[in-house]
């Protein structure tokens, strides 16, 4: 597997492999293990929005293998590609670092990239997708679950890149996807058929009462009302999506045995409470960390020579 650009193109056996080579090498960093198959090798970061968890996770992440990371960040959305077209700065780059990761608004340059490099393209965030942020939570839920076929997860919120990316990730994994939010942003149907084209046998529902939705939930799951670049919209959000919000009335709707994930950033008092997110059923802390015990499963696995 050459580059990871969306969760969808995985198949289920890359997802399986990326999920336990990524449990393997958390449990060696646990340990005291290290391993150093970068070294005097270079991870080359493309920033086009703003980042916490991504940005330090691939640092950390390519560091504690032994290699280095560079931070291209774009001054304004969009100055990534004025300068030099794609296609040049994904040949050159190709010239120096052995993986790139990329953050952009657009999907589109990322594949674009991706065609052109010869080295490793992995996507840290697009508007479309953010598949590596879908593998560490169910990286996540298999170790909170105890496993991810067969288990309800519940999508409350913005069908947008997160939401895919997730749908796409439970369909290889055999968990039911619950997708609940307002009929205006639910998740495009092109990507839902997509997803079921490839695994006939995908669980997914839409429901439009929140807690009607939990009722059978393993995990909660919310992300911002307003990603990034959708900023002008963020008034307007708020009062759509308020009744998807995920807070302590609805989590009495949902098994006692339900735990709430968001992928951070959190607007606390938005799409998630205080109460929620500080009780112990939130592990969205566990759920961060593991941004970074995906990258170095992957870098692993790409250092390795993976062709499968
Ligand atoms: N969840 C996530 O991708 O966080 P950042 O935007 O901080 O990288
Ligand atoms: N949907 C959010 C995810 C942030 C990690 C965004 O794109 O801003």
């Amino acid at each position: 597997m050459k580059n990871l650009l969306s969760a969808v193109d995985l198949s289920a056996e890359e997802m399986n492999r990326i999920l336990d080579e990524s449990a393997r090498m958390k449990e060696r960093m646990r340990a005291g293990e290290t391993d150093t198959p970068y070294a005097g090798k270079t991870l080359g970061m493309y920033f086009e929005k703003p980042s916490l968890r991504t940005r330090v996770s691939l640092e950390v992440a390519m560091h504690s293998l032994g290699g280095s990371a560079i931070n291209l960040e774009a001054p304004a959305p969009g100055e990534l590609w004025k300068r030099e077209s794609i296609k040049d700065q994904a040949r050159v780059m190709s010239r120096f670092v052995s993986v790139v990761s990329m953050r952009t608004y657009s999907q589109a340059a990322i594949e674009e990239f991706a065609r052109e490099a010869s080295v490793h393209v992995v996507n840290a965030l697009s508007d479309f997708a953010h598949p590596t942020q879908a593998l560490a939570d169910f990286l996540t839920i298999r170790e909170h679950c105890g496993g991810i076929a067969g288990k309800t997860v519940v999508f409350l919120g913005d069908g947008n890149n997160v939401a895919r990316s997730l749908l796409a990730v439970a369909a290889l994994g055999g968990a039911r996807f619950v997708w609940c939010g307002p009929d205006s942003h639910r998740i495009d149907a092109p990507f839902v058929e997509k997803v079921v084209k490839k695994r006939p046998d995908a669980d997914f529902d839409e429901e439009s009462d929140p807690a009607e939705a939990v009722r059978d939930a393993d995990i909660i799951y919310t992300d911002v009302w307003a990603s990034m670049g959708m900023e002008s919209e963020a008034e307007a959000r708020e009062k759509t999506f308020m009744p998807y919000q995920v807070n302590a009335r609805l989590l009495s709707r949902a098994p006692g045995r339900a735990r709430v994930m968001h992928c951070l950033p959190a607007h606390r008092g938005s799409e998630i409470t205080d109460e929620v997110m500080d009780s112990a059923k939130s592990i969205v802390y566990d759920q961060a960390e593991n941004r970074m015990h995906l990258y170095r499963g992957l870098f692993s696995l790409w250092a390795g020579d993976w062709k499968a």
